[in-house]
């Protein structure tokens, strides 16, 4: 889905990423690792349309890119869900899932249900022919959506324009139910744990058509339970198919879902192995750099 050869990223006079060669491939957990600085959330960002790379051949779906914005990444299905979530903590859990990307006007089949009958994925042409897929200018904007031809009375007035609550709602619920979260889809965003927004914000990008996730610490900040079920989610979305890259300071995270592991240090890729080639230490002291742990155990007496 991803492939960088040679990437680097300056900013001004500082590299931030040195000579990346890097594979996220569909149907796998591709964890990023490393210290702080190393480059992590840099890498997230020339995926992501914020910042473009300076050199290298950076393709998404076999095609070389240089985005321009965020806009032109998410247009190929690449969607980014960052540790602080853009979401309006008093407005309820099911108007933030659709937040932008409202459904409106008469209900139409195909528009809304999502792809849970087994048929083969919604967007499977989406980044072999580069078109759009259905949800993905809903992934943008919204407008897909709403635009559709309602039909209008005598006046030119839309008939059956409005929001979709009811079908909105009941699909929330539904992907709150599928990820074992038991809270009301009426409860204000901010009253969920920290893991449930994340997973609410996977199941969206999801829903809307991401064919590649990018998690930027996703549970950083959360305990063992949240952990385990933003974890769960990720594993979810792998088994549906998309490509997930995953950023984390955890190797035991990284191992728990990881497909494939890549180790930042100072800009430039350590190590690169993929399940079973590497171990929890190795990662760790990868990681850490084994002997900095070291010399501050010994400063620190233990
Ligand atoms: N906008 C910027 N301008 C200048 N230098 C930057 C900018 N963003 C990042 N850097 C530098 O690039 C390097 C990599 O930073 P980056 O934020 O990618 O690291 P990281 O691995 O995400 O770290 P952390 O774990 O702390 O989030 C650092 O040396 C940082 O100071
Ligand atoms: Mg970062």
């Amino acid at each position: 889905m991803i492939e960088m050869t040679g990437v680097s990223k300056d900013y001004g006079p500082v590299r931030a990423l040195h000579d990346i060669d890097l594979r996220v491939a569909a149907g796998e957990v591709t964890c990023v690792l490393g210290d702080n600085g190393a480059g992590k959330s840099t890498l997230i960002k020339i995926m992501s349309g914020l910042h473009p790379h300076t050199s290298g051949d950076f393709r998404v779906a076999g095609e070389s890119r240089v985005f321009a914005s965020p806009r032109e990444a998410l247009a190929l299905g690449i969607a980014t869900v960052y540790q602080d979530l853009a979401v309006v903590p008093l407005m309820e859990v099911w108007r933030n899932f659709f937040l932008g990307a409202e459904l409106t006007g008469r209900s139409d089949r195909r528009n809304v249900s999502p792809p849970r009958d087994g048929s083969s994925p919604r967007n499977a042409s989406f980044l072999r022919d580069g078109s759009s897929p259905r949800n993905a200018s809903s992934l943008r904007d919204g407008s897909s959506l709403r635009d559709g031809s309602s039909p209008r009375d005598g006046f030119g007035r839309r008939l059956g324009f409005g929001l979709r609550i009811r079908e909105m709602r009941g699909i929330v619920a539904r992907e709150l139910r599928s990820m074992g979260i038991d809270a009301d889809v009426d409860r204000p965003i901010g009253t969920l744990s920290g893991g449930q927004r994340q997973c609410v914000a996977i199941a969206r990008a999801v829903y809307f058509g991401a064919r590649i996730l990018i998690l930027d610490e996703p549970t950083a900040a959360l305990g063992v339970k949240q952990s385990a079920l933003v974890l769960r989610r990720i594993a979810a979305a792998r088994d549906e198919g998309l490509a997930v890259l995953l950023i984390t300071h955890s190797p035991q995270h990284a191992l728990l879902v990881g497909d494939h592991f890549i180790v930042l240090k100072l800009g430039a890729v350590a190590l690169d192995a993929r399940r079973g080639e590497v171990t929890l230490e190795e990662l760790t002291a990868q990681m850490a750099g084994g002997s900095e742990l070291d010399t501050l155990s010994a400063e620190l007496g233990r």
